[in-house]
């Protein structure tokens, strides 16, 4: 099918603009064709998730655009990468891949992205207004820009968001789409009460559910309080986009495009309704964890999506109130974080708190794609679902699932111990 294209589309995709456009331009129409899409439409912001460097094949591209004069033509930030580039000696990156990982990231600087290096960049620079039309990879931050926010992305996988960003243009169709925005199936929490809400873990083990239920479909869910924070549905959309493809979610009375249930589908019937009962959240819960309470452990790892601010007070509060004041000999505790967190920790106390505790920081990388986990670990800790979905996979490990305060008690005990769920009980 003939895409329509203007004729700045027509001029980039003839070579007017240089080759790296060329090639981009090519690219995002040959995925129009793909994607069924009958024409273009413009973002004015995009999230580069292809910048960490995975293959030699990934590098050639970022260089090859580089290279050929490829600027990105809207505000565009970098996601993660697989080191700390300030430290990455510190967690025994080798020198060959880290020179490629940093001959990656300079190609995408050269092409004028931003040099964020975060997989929270909703919570830092450039965040998207409501109704932004913008490109952005990386399942979590999309997750969150288009619930939260009410920005309008699709999933954007690696090599096509660099496209679209040095085009400025994607395939009209998705969730750009007012039409395509519209809730499919009705969650409801059902006799939920407010402790359960006040309970760290209820997010992600809420949003493995809703993964795990939805699948790619777009979830209403009724019965969320409209006082969740910030941090509470990153760490809910970061688990759902986990164990389901969840982009897009509404919470009734809390996110944007829900001031209410016929809002959320606008006007249209869900496709189907599911209770969550107190019981579910529970079940869920549990299966976030492979490892058991009292086991040895080796590792807790923190800030996966990054840890903002705010996380970082709460951590050193709890950290403060903990005895023994520092971890147990053999536990690494790491927390990863961007450089905009991180530089706000630098203006506070909070830095030194942190070290004297024991705790290392990393930045701009992921727990998944740099050894921050030590080889030798088999169990590690963590409060994040996300995390918990994929290390037994991604790193060989168990992992047990618990709440910040649960980690930090663990990693001063060197074994797992977490509170009880105060919900079995409700
Ligand atoms: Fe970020 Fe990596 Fe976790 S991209 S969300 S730290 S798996």
């Amino acid at each position: 099918m003939a895409i329509l294209l203007n004729t700045t589309d027509q001029e980039m995709l003839d070579g007017l603009h240089g080759e790296a456009t060329r090639l981009a331009m090519s690219v995002v129409v040959r995925m129009a064709e793909v994607l069924e899409a009958t024409e273009l439409m413009g973002v004015t912001q995009a999230h580069i998730d292809a910048c960490g460097f995975l293959s030699d094949a990934g590098l050639e591209f970022a260089e090859t655009l580089a290279a050929g004069g490829g600027k990105v033509r809207v505000p565009t930030t970098l996601n993660m990468g697989p080191l700390d580039l300030q430290d990455w000696r510190r967690f025994d990156v080798p020198e060959e891949f880290a020179a490629k990982a940093i001959r990656q990231g300079r190609a995408y600087e050269q092409m004028g992205c931003i040099p964020t290096w975060t997989c929270a960049p909703y919570q830092g620079y450039l965040t998207p207004r409501f109704g932004q039309q913008i490109c952005w990879g990386e399942s979590n931050a999309v997750v969150y820009a288009n619930s939260v926010l009410g920005a309008r992305t699709n999933w954007y996988g690696d090599y096509f968001d660099i496209c679209a960003a040095i085009t400025g243009r994607v395939p009209k169709q998705g969730l750009h789409l007012t039409e395509n925005r519209k809730g499919q199936l009705l969650l409801r929490l059902v006799d939920v009460p407010r402790q359960v809400f006040d309970d760290d873990r209820f997010w992600p083990a809420f949003g493995h559910l809703l993964g795990s239920i939805a699948g790619d479909e777009i979830p209403v869910i009724e019965g969320l309080p409209d006082w969740a924070t910030d941090d509470q549905l990153k760490a809910l959309g970061a688990a759902a986009a986990s164990s389901g493809a969840v982009a897009l979610f509404h919470g009734v009375g809390l996110t944007p495009e829900a001031p209410n249930v016929e809002a959320a589908f606008q006007g249209d019937q869900p496709k189907r309704v599911v209770d969550i009962s107190v019981d579910d959240l529970c079940k869920s819960y549990a299966d976030l964890s492979t490892g058991t309470d009292g086991d040895r452990l080796d590792a807790v790892v923190l800030g996966c999506p990054h840890y903002s601010f705010a996380e970082f007070r709460r951590l050193v509060e709890l950290l403060e109130s903990q005895e023994p004041k520092s971890l147990h000999p053999g536990v690494a505790f790491v927390v990863i974080t961007g450089q905009q967190s991180y530089a706000l920790l630098e203006r506070t106390e909070l830095l030194t708190k942190l070290a004297s505790f024991g705790v290392k920081l990393s930045r701009d990388t992921c727990v998944l794609h740099c050894p921050i986990v030590p080889a030798e670990a088999k169990v590690i800790m963590t409060d994040s679902g996300k995390c918990a979905y994929y290390a037994p996979g991604d790193l060989n490990v168990d992992v047990i699932f618990g709440s910040m305060a649960d980690c930090v008690r663990s990693a001063a005990e060197g074994r797992v111990c977490r509170e009880e769920l105060p919900w079995k009980s409700v």
